[in-house]
This record gives structure tokens, sequence and C-alpha cells, in this order.
């Protein structure tokens, strides 16, 4: 991985002034998990597999970013260890001159086996998807029995050592509330970062209302009846969670509070979809057709065009709390998270 200093690093800037650093790449909207705030239980219409970007494409446009100033990457689904001969891409965009940082989010299903492939091609930071320590819970939230595989493909990650691995959990209202305790001090005895999340209108079944949601306000007021926290300075203006620290010094957590207070003014992302189809926000209504430019014979320098005019409108911000909010088409499973 090439170490560039922040002095050699060129600087995007958005049309809003906001410096863009990271790149989220969905490299499959298939998943063998069927979230309830993400999927619908059956007959998901998945895109054609000729559809997909190839590890060359994707490698091409990561390329191109990397040389405009994004030195972050994610890779997203679905969940991407579905796709085949994952560590061979990882290894691909770990050699982009440029690119200092490929993080993953996932489901840990697969990760048992996976996890030191991973590691050995370059991914060093893992985010894993996990909202219930109890059985029944997950099975219910996930419409998946599998809890003990999760928490298998986690101590996997864990014993090959990545550079940093954290907890994703959704929370919704009249589920969360008995969970978050007790993952809460799963991070703090093993070491892992959980992060809130509040659940957004992003899934296929259109089930979510305000009502569902359980505020971060909530969630700290659940964490303060046992644990004292700290608010880690300026949080935001690093990543989309507001970050605390257990007054003991053992851990820390984070909230995202994605809907009750938006991080927009300091977003540093832009996303592309697994068919090549790039997104300046997570609620884009429109989107930019970066596979048909690749497939059309497109230079770098057109697709940097092509990147730099969609930067100009990317979205001020979500409008989530707004009567004109308008969902995305696409559910979070295609979109990438
Ligand atoms: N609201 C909030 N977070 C969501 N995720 C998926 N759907 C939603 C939603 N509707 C999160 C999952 C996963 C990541 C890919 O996105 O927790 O960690
Ligand atoms: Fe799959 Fe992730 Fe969606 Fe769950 S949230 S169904 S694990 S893509």
């Amino acid at each position: 991985m090439a170490e560039a200093t922040q002095k050699e690093r060129p600087i995007l800037i958005d049309g809003m002034g906001r410096t863009i650093v990271n790149l989220r790449i969905s490299v499959t909207d298939r998943c063998n998990f069927r979230c309830t705030y993400c999927m619908p239980a059956d007959n998901v219409e998945f895109m054609d597999r000729d559809e997909l970007l190839s590890f060359e494409e994707i490698t091409q446009v990561a390329r191109v970013v990397s040389k405009m100033g994004i030195y972050r990457l994610r890779l997203t689904g679905g969940e991407p260890l579905l796709r085949k001969n994952l560590p061979t891409l990882i290894q691909m965009l770990d050699g982009l001159e440029g690119i200092e940082d490929i993080a993953m989010t996932t489901n840990a299903f697969f990760l048992k086996d996976q996890a030191q492939a991973l590691k050995d091609a370059g991914l060093r930071r893992l985010n894993i998807s996990l909202d219930a320590l109890d059985p029944e819970k997950f099975a219910h939230v996930n419409r998946r029995d599998c809890l003990q595989q999760v928490l298998d493909g986690l101590a996997a990650a864990r014993k090959v050592g990545f550079k940093s691995i954290k907890i994703n959990a959704v929370a919704v209202k009249n589920f969360s509330e008995t969970e978050i305790l007790k993952l809460v001090e799963m991070g703090r005895s093993e070491g892992f970062e959980v992060r809130f999340i509040e659940f957004m209108p992003l899934d296929a079944d259109q089930i979510w209302e305000r009502d569902k949601v359980l505020f971060g306000h909530e969630i700290l007021d659940l964490i303060n009846q046992r644990y004292e926290l700290v608010p880690i300075k300026d949080s935001l203006e690093i990543g989309p969670a507001s970050e605390y620290s257990f007054a003991d010094g053992k851990g820390k957590i984070g909230i995202i509070t994605a809907v009750s207070n938006p991080f927009c003014d300091y977003c540093n992302r832009i996303r592309m979809t697994a068919d090549g189809k790039l997104r300046t926000c997570l609620f884009s209504t429109n989107e930019h057709n970066l596979k048909e430019l690749i497939r059309s014979g497109a230079t770098d320098g057109d697709i940097e065009q092509r990147i730099r005019a969609a930067l100009v409108t990317k979205e001020p911000g979500h409008k989530i709390n707004l009567d004109s909010f308008e969902r995305p088409v696409r559910a979070m499973h295609a979109i990438g998270g």
C-alpha cells in the first residue's frame, strides 16, 4: 500500500466545499441474510451477473479516484463475501498508488474461512453487522437463525489481527433496547467499537416509520444507566459516528444519528453500486452510469471528468426530516452500506 503523505495527496472537493476521501464499492447486491431493515423476506430480484462490474472495471474506477484525492475504500454488498475471489480484488486495489486504507462491511457469516486470506490480501479494517446477541432476536431481525456462525466469524477476524473491527447494530424501537448493553459489554470485553445506527428509510419492505427508530439520545440514556460516557471531540469530522469513550477508560462506542441529527455537512464519501452506478448520497434519487462509460471504452480522463461533474451535484444533505423526502428506488442491499 502506497504511503502518500497528506501534502502530496490531491484534494477532491464537492459542490458544497466538502472534501471527499472515501469511495464505498458495492461488489454484489446478493445476500445470504434477509435483514428486515434492508431486504424483503423472499422474491428478491437480483442484478444479472453480467451487469456487475468486473474486478478490472472496479479497479479502473478506483485508480481514477485515487489520483483525484480519494484514499480510502470500503467494500460492501449485499454481502461482499458472496462475490467469488474477493481477496483477488483486494490485492488489485491494494496495489494502487494512493490507496491507503481498504475496509469492508460484512455480516461475517463466511468470515471464519476467509478472514486470513482477506487480511493477507490487504484488507485492514472490518465492520461487522450484528444487531442482537439473543439468538431468537438475531433470527427475527436477520431472518436467519445463525448467530453462532457470525460470532465464529468475529472470533476468526479477531484472531488474524485486523487493525480495527467495529460492530454495526441497527437501532430499532421496541427491539434493540434489550440488546444495547449486551453489545456494549461484548465490545468492551473483546476490544470492538460498537456503533449503533438509527434505522433509516432504506428497507425494501418500506415499513420504516419515524416511530420505529430508536434514537441516538435514547441509546445514550440506556448506556448511561450503567456507564458514564465522555464525548470524543470532533469525531463527526472524521466519520459518520458521534463517538464516546467510557469514563473508566475501557473502550468506546459510536452512535450514527442518521435520522435525528444528520451528519451530511461532514459527508466525505461517495458510493458505487455493484452495477457501476455512482451515487453521491445514500439517498440519491439520481445516479451516474459509470458502467456504460467504461464499457464504451472510456479513458481514465473521461471517467474522471464524469465523476467531477457528478460531485458538483452532490446533495447538500438527505431530506428524511422534510415533507419533500423521496425514498431512493434501491433498497440498502442494492446500494451498499
Ligand atoms: N438503516 C440503518 N442501517 C442499515 N443497514 C442496512 N440497512 C439499514 C437501514 N435501513 C446497515 C447494516 C449494515 C450496513 C451495510 O448497513 O447494519 O451494517
Ligand atoms: Fe444482507 Fe447486510 Fe442487508 Fe442484512 S443488512 S440483508 S446482511 S445486505
